[in-house]
Order: structure tokens, then sequence, then C-alpha cells
């Protein structure tokens, strides 16, 4: 058995050897030497493929150690290795327990073999003095097996979801015990899970979607611990009811909404593995397939059934869900505003009609928020202690609409009060009554009452007309316009009195010379409504304008009648003006008096008038006299001339002096003074006109005045005497010098005065009493 290998040989080893067997081959009680100490067995651990070294005892270096093998379940020992401290075999057969070698005393096990497990026993033989005496090591050596990497193997790999599954541990070998575990990742999951199982046996009954992903156990024992590679577990199902999102998102009571003109996406989600294919379905047609569906820019027509078919191709299994879309649109145009008066409040109108869903409205004042409702609102505000121009918003919103939309009332009065006045209609059938109060919001109302203040007809607003059958008995009859408005009260009024025309005319008797023209005129001065103002002739034929000379002058209130080169057969006689209106008529006449000229010399001037001395009386001790004259006739003048010449047969009697000239042609009367009271004077008055003198008045002697008139005579002269100085009397002057430009019938009967001394001036004073 010993192999011959064995270099140094102090000692017989098969001798020795078989001592030793012979020793423990029997009942295990040492013959040898009977005092040697026997050792407990020690257990030891070694791990297949490490090294494990075994010791021999401790003590004395040995002078032999023999180590023998007894492999498990066997009774027969076997050498393995002899030593004497400087020479040592190894048995050939001891390979089947690795590599084996000496140490000292030590057995070194390498590369451990499971046929190693048993018990090894080493006999060491110990020289003491003369005494040879053994001892003996008993060792139990267990080999430990790592545990192989494991295996995962699955029933199934896709299983449904609702049947069963299990996963296998397999761990070729390892020492027992042997544990297990598991891990679990899911494919998109947070991470690795470990699972409380330290089965080798993973159940999953009944396998659901939670349990897909990858699956990894590990095993582990006394030696080491490895893990699987990891195997996907690939559970089949769905799908699942498919889940329908629009965006952009709007919930409405039946489904979703979504803008007109919007670009609407529809999304479809419907869980499965493998995963859905999806189809589109509007109003069971269909619309498109793939998960999503957009529609680009959204019409009306797009509302409708939104279905999402889902299909699990592996499983050949199908769902579908139905949504409501719904396309909103905003109504057309924009929000109206509006206001009516209504009593002591104004009524806000606000409407937008149409849209879908219908725009909600709310009213907004100066001092609060009103009602608010879809399509139209009404706001019955209080109109007291609205200030004017206070202005009211509504305000529409709408979801299709980004930003509300407004509409606005500013309530304003109108300002000043209502005007009435009356029209009549052509031919005075009718009579209008108009009434106007402009601008306000809302606009005022205005209505016509009669003078028991009942109502004329329906109210209206701003301008307000009442039509009244033109009758007589119409004359005097009031009529009143009422005007309301909520911002103003009390309610102003105007009123208005139907009336009969008056009319004036400016002269009452007009006189003209022949080829001159003549203005009669006529002015109205009252009269509602408005009358119309017309001439009626001398044959009481209405004037026709433009026929025989005659010129209509219409200027406002007045009518004008011109007559051209008055005609004394066609023009003169009694000429009337009427004035109509629908309430009645009236007219005043006027006597157009047609003269013929007198005095048609060079210059083509009408001759003055004629004068009459109304009173020639003497004033105090007949120094003086008063005159007092009156003129008849037409013609024009530019003063008076007083005339005297001593009557009777004395000297200078018979020659009219000029008294008095130059006098105002508005005077009547003239005090003249420097008279001799012993002589008779006789007194004769003219009027001039620029070049032209009168015929000259009749001839007249003062008398004594009546006993009562001194004191108001004397009174006169003390209340203003103006002395005036005449120097000269051009006119008469010039009349002497140019005698035929004066061929009229007075100037050549009567000597004039001044032609006897010409260029002499004649003083004259004259007193002038101040008419006040
Ligand atoms: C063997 O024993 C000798 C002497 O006792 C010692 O010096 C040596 O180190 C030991 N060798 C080993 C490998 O233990
Ligand atoms: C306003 O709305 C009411 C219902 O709220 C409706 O009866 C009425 O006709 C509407 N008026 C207008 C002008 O739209
Ligand atoms: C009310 O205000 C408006 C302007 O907003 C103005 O024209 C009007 O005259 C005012 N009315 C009165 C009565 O002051
Ligand atoms: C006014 O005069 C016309 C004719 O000139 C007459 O027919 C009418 O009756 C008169 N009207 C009144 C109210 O007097
Ligand atoms: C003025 O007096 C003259 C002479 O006496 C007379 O012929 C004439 O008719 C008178 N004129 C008027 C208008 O009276
Ligand atoms: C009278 O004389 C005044 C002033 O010279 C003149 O303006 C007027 O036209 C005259 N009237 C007539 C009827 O000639």
């Amino acid at each position: 058995m010993v192999g011959e290998r064995v270099q140094h040989r102090p000692f017989d080893l098969p001798l020795l050897l078989h001592l030793c067997l012979l020793h423990l081959g029997d009942s295990g009680q040492p013959h040898l030497t009977p005092q040697s100490p026997v050792e407990e067995a020690v257990s030891i651990q070694g791990v297949r493929g490490n090294s494990v070294e075994l010791d021999c005892g401790s003590g004395p270096a040995p002078v032999v150690v023999l180590w023998s093998f007894t492999p498990l379940g066997s009774l027969v020992p076997r050498p393995v290795a002899v030593t004497d401290g400087t020479s040592s075999k190894v048995e050939a057969g001891a390979s089947a327990l690795g590599v084996v070698s000496l140490r000292n005393s030590s057995l070194v096990l390498g590369e451990l073999q499971e046929g190693a497990r048993g018990h090894f026993l080493c006999q060491a033989l110990h020289v003491s003095g003369a005494q040879l005496h053994t001892t003996y090591s008993y060792l139990t050596l267990a080999v430990l097996v790592p545990v192989s990497k494991p295996q995962v193997q699955l029933s199934d790999p896709s299983p449904v979801e609702g049947a069963s599954a299990v996963a296998t541990c397999i761990v070729r070998e390892g020492t027992e015990p042997v544990t297990f575990a598991w891990r679990h990742q899911t494919p998109r999951g947070p991470g690795e899970t470990r699972l409380g199982i330290t089965e080798p046996l993973l159940w999953l009954d009944p396998v659901d979607r939670t349990h897909l992903g990858w699956y990894v156990c590990s095993a582990s024992n006394a030696v080491n611990r490895l893990s699987s590679d990891g195997v996907f577990l690939d559970v089949i199902y769905g799908p699942e009811k498919p889940v329908i999102t629009v965006e952009p998102l709007g919930f409405t009571e039946e489904g979703f909404w979504a803008s007109e003109k919007e670009e609407v996406t529809l999304s479809c989600m419907a869980e499965s593995n493998p995963p859905s294919h999806y189809v589109w379905l509007r109003d069971d047609a269909q619309v498109h397939t793939g998960p999503t569906y957009v529609i680009a820019s959204a019409g009306r027509t797009h509302t409708g059934l939104y279905t999402c078919l889902a299909h699990n191709t592996h499983l050949d299994t199908r769902t579908q869900t139905t949504v409501q879309l719904t396309i909103y649109y905003p109504p057309a145009g924009q929000p109206s505003c509006a206001v009516l008066p209504t009593l002591g409040a104004v009524t806000l109108l606000c409407a937008w009609p149409g849209g879908l869903p219908t725009a909600q409205l709310r009213w907004e004042g100066p001092q609060k928020t009103g009602p608010t409702a879809p399509s139209n609102v009404t706001w019955s505000h209080a109109a007291v202690g609205l200030p004017n121009g206070s202005v009211f918003t509504c305000t529409s919103q709408h979801p299709a609409l980004a930003l509300p939309t407004f509409c606005r009332v500013k309530i304003w009065e109108p300002p000043k009060s209502p005007i009435c006045w009356t029209t009549a209609t052509v031919g005075d059938q009718f009579i209008m009554l108009s009434c106007e109060w402009p601008g306000g919001e809302p606009p005022a109302v205005l209505r016509w009452l009669d003078r028991q203040q009942q109502p004329l007809g329906s109210a209206s607003s701003s301008l307000a007309i009442h039509l009244l059958q033109a009758q007589g008995d119409l004359a005097g009859k009031e009529f009143t316009c009422q005007g309301s408005h909520p911002l103003r009260t009390p309610d102003p009024y105007c009123r208005l009195q139907l009336e009969a025309p008056h009319l004036a005319v400016a002269e009452s008797r007009v006189s003209v010379l022949e080829g001159e023209e003549a203005w009669l005129e006529c002015a109205l001065q009252e009269g509602t409504p408005p009358a119309q103002l017309l001439w009626l002739g001398p044959q009481q034929q209405q004037v026709e304008p433009g026929t025989s000379g005659f010129v209509l002058h219409p200027a406002g209130a007045q009518l004008r009648l011109q007559i051209r080169d008055a005609d004394p057969v066609h023009h003169r006689g009694t000429y009337q003006c009427v004035a109509r209106n629908a309430v009645g008529n009236s007219s005043q006449s006027v006597l157009l008096e047609v003269l013929s000229e007198i005095c048609l010399g060079f210059f083509w001037y009408p001759a003055p008038p004629n004068v009459t001395i109304r009173r020639l009386t003497y004033g105090r001790h007949r120094r003086e006299v008063q005159l007092q004259w009156a003129i008849q006739g037409p013609g024009n003048l530019t003063s008076f001339l007083v005339q005297r010449r001593a009557s009777g047969s004395g000297p200078g009697s018979g020659a009219w002096e000029t008294a008095a000239s130059d006098i105002d042609p508005e005077s009547r009367g003239w005090r003249l003074g420097g008279l001799d009271p012993g002589v008779l004077y006789a007194f004769r008055i003219l009027a001039l006109n620029h070049h032209t003198a009168g015929y000259p008045s009749e001839v007249k002697t003062p008398v004594d005045p009546p006993f009562s008139a001194y004191p108001a005579v004397l009174g006169a002269a003390g209340t203003g005497m103006v002395v005036a100085t005449v120097v000269s009397l051009l006119v008469f002057q010039y009349a002497a010098r140019h005698p035929r430009t004066f061929p009229c019938e007075w100037e050549s009967k009567e000597k004039d005065p001044a032609q006897e001394s010409p260029d002499a001036p004649v003083n004259v004073t004259i007193t002038v009493t101040a008419t006040p």
C-alpha cells in the first residue's frame, strides 16, 4: 500500500502501519501502550475545492506520524500518509480526497473532494527517554458543497390572466439546507420587489397583470448564495373598457365640449397586453384607426357620439366606450342693450340670442350688480337718485369665448323741456299739434292732453303729434303736452291755446301822389296755428302779385303790399288785409288815396301839403299872437313859414312880410312876438318843401282868447322859450332869383315881400314853445 518513492526510511513504515491498524482494527483498545492518551474526535468542515488542514494534536514533535482515513459509511481505515519528520509518504489512492500533502505532522488537503468526508486518525509515535508511546487524534471531516447558479423555469411564460402559473427555482447542487428567495420587477415599475417566498416554487394562482414582469430567484446555503437570471412572465389580459379623454378638456352633463374652429384631440386608452388596436366611430361610422383621433378644426357638424373600439388580437377580445362630443359656438353678432322708460324706473334690456349653449348675460349698474340670465336679461332699476349720465353695462360670457363681451347704455336726461307748436294742413282742414323734447336715454315720452287732462291719442317718444279736425269752436281751446323721463321730476310740459288770428295795419289811410309807389303794411300779431296773410284789393279780389303793379313782400309775420306807379283809376280804394287760420279769420282795411300832382315844376318834387290855421289868438297886450295850424293832404315838407301884413289901408298894408321861417316841420303851434298893438295884422302860413312852397293857408286875423285861456298860455310860456334868429330865407332868395323855375300859381299871383329887398337879411325874432 505504501509507495516506493519514500526517501527516508528510519522506520519500517508498513510495519508501523500494520501495528497501528492492528491496534485500531480490534476493539479500539490500544494494546501497545496502555498508558497512551486517547483524544476526543474533533469535527472539521471543509468546502469542496478549497483546502483544509488537519492538525495532529499538540505536544513535542513526534518521531513518526501516520494519517489514516475511514470514509463515511465504511469501517475500514485506509492509510493516507506517513512521515518520520524528515521524510514523508503519501498514499497514491489518497488523491480521491484532493491534493494531499503533509506539513510537519499536519495533513493538508487541497482541492478538497467530496470523497474526503469521513473520519481521520492521526497516530503519533513519541520517544520520551527510552520509552515509546503513541498518541491518537480523531478528526471527522465534513465536506460542504456550494449551491450552483439557480435557474427559473415557468410553467407558462405567457399565461392568460386568471389562469395559474408556477415559477420553479432549480439548483443543481449545494449542501443542504438550501434556502430560496424571489424577486419581481415590473417592466416599468419602480424597482425590484422582494417577494416573501422562501420556497423553490412560486405559485401564481390566479395569475394577474400585476404578476407580469421579470422574476429572479436566489439560492443560498452555508457556503454561498447565487441568483438566477431574470425570466419574463408575460401575462396576457384585456382590453379593459376604454377610457376616452378630450383635449382641450371641457365637461358637459352629457360628455365633452369643444369650441368651434378649435383643434380637438380625442384619445382612447384601454389597458391590454398585448396593446389594443383602436378604431374610432362617429355615430356608428368608422372615422379613424389608432388611439388618437384629431379634428383639425371643429365644426358644428362634429357634434355627435364618438365610440372607441379596443381589440386585443391575442385573445381576440373587444371592448368599447362611447362619449358625447358637443361643439360650442357663441351667438352671432354682439349683445344688444336697450332701455325702456317705466313708471319711476328704467327697464334695462340686454339680449344676445342664439349660440350653443346660450350666452350668460349679467347687468351691472353704477351702484350694484343686477340679475344674471341666459340669452336675455331684463333689469328694472329704480330711477330715484340715479345721476344723469349713469352707465349700465351688460356683460356676456360664453364658454367658446375667451373674453367676455359687453354692451352699455348711458341713462341721460334730455336737456330743457318740451316745446309745443301748431301747424295746419294745406286747406286748413286739420290742425296739427306738435310737441318735441329731443334727446335723452331712454327718450322722453310725450303725450297730448286736453283741458280736462284727458290723453289725446297714444304716447310717443321725443316727438308727439296730434291731429285735430279744423272747426270754428276750437278757438280758445287749450292743449297741454306732457313730457316724462325717469330722471326728471316733476314732469315738464308745454301748453298752447288755439286762437283766431289778430292783425294790425301800419296806417289805415295811405295817400300817395300819382305815379309814386304806395306801401300797405299788415302784420300778424297773434294766431295759433299761424295764420296766412293776404291782401284783398278795392274790388274785394285777392291781390295777385305781378298784376297791375302789385308786389307782395312777405317777411316773417308781415305782409307788405307794394303798389308801383300809383294810379288813381286802378289803385285808389279800400284794401283789406286778411288773416286766416284753421280756427278763424280777421281783417283790417286800409284806404289808399292817389293824389294828382300840383306844381309840376322843373323839380319833380311833390307839393307840400295845404295848411289851415286852427287858431289865432292875441297874447299879452296884443304884442304877440299864438298860432296853431294843421296840415291837410299828402306831401312832403321840410319847414313852415309864417307871414303877416298889416290889414286895413294904413302904410305897409298889402305887403306880406315873413315873420317866422324854418319852423320845424313837426311843429303845429307858434308864439310870434314883436307886434305893434296899434296895428291889426293879418297872418298866413305856408309849408315848404326844399325848393317848393305849398299853397298858403287862408288869411286870418287874431282874436282875443277866452279869458280862461290866459293862465294856460302864460304857464306854457314859462316852461321854456327859445329865441331864434333867422338870418336869411334862402329859399325865397332862390325863388326870387330864378322866377322861371317856379311857375307856380301862388307865386305869380302874389308878390313875395322878400322880392322887394332880395339880398337884405331879415331879422325875425320867433318865440318857440317847446312842446314836451
Ligand atoms: C516543522 O517543525 C520545525 C521544528 O519543530 C519548524 O521549525 C517548522 O517550521 C515546521 N514546519 C512547518 C511547515 O510548520
Ligand atoms: C327672453 O327670455 C325669455 C325666457 O327667459 C323668453 O321667454 C323671451 O322670449 C326672451 N326674449 C327675447 C327678446 O329673446
Ligand atoms: C345729462 O347729461 C347729458 C350728457 O351726458 C347732457 O347732454 C344733458 O344736457 C344732461 N341733462 C341735464 C338735464 O342736465
Ligand atoms: C273765413 O273766411 C272764409 C272766406 O273768406 C270763410 O269761408 C270762412 O267761413 C271764414 N272762417 C271763419 C272761421 O270765420
Ligand atoms: C289845396 O288848396 C288848393 C287851393 O285852395 C286846392 O286847389 C287844393 O285842392 C287843396 N288841396 C287839398 C289836398 O286840399
Ligand atoms: C319827404 O322828404 C324826406 C326827406 O327829404 C324823404 O326822405 C321822403 O322820401 C320824402 N317823401 C316823399 C313822399 O317824397
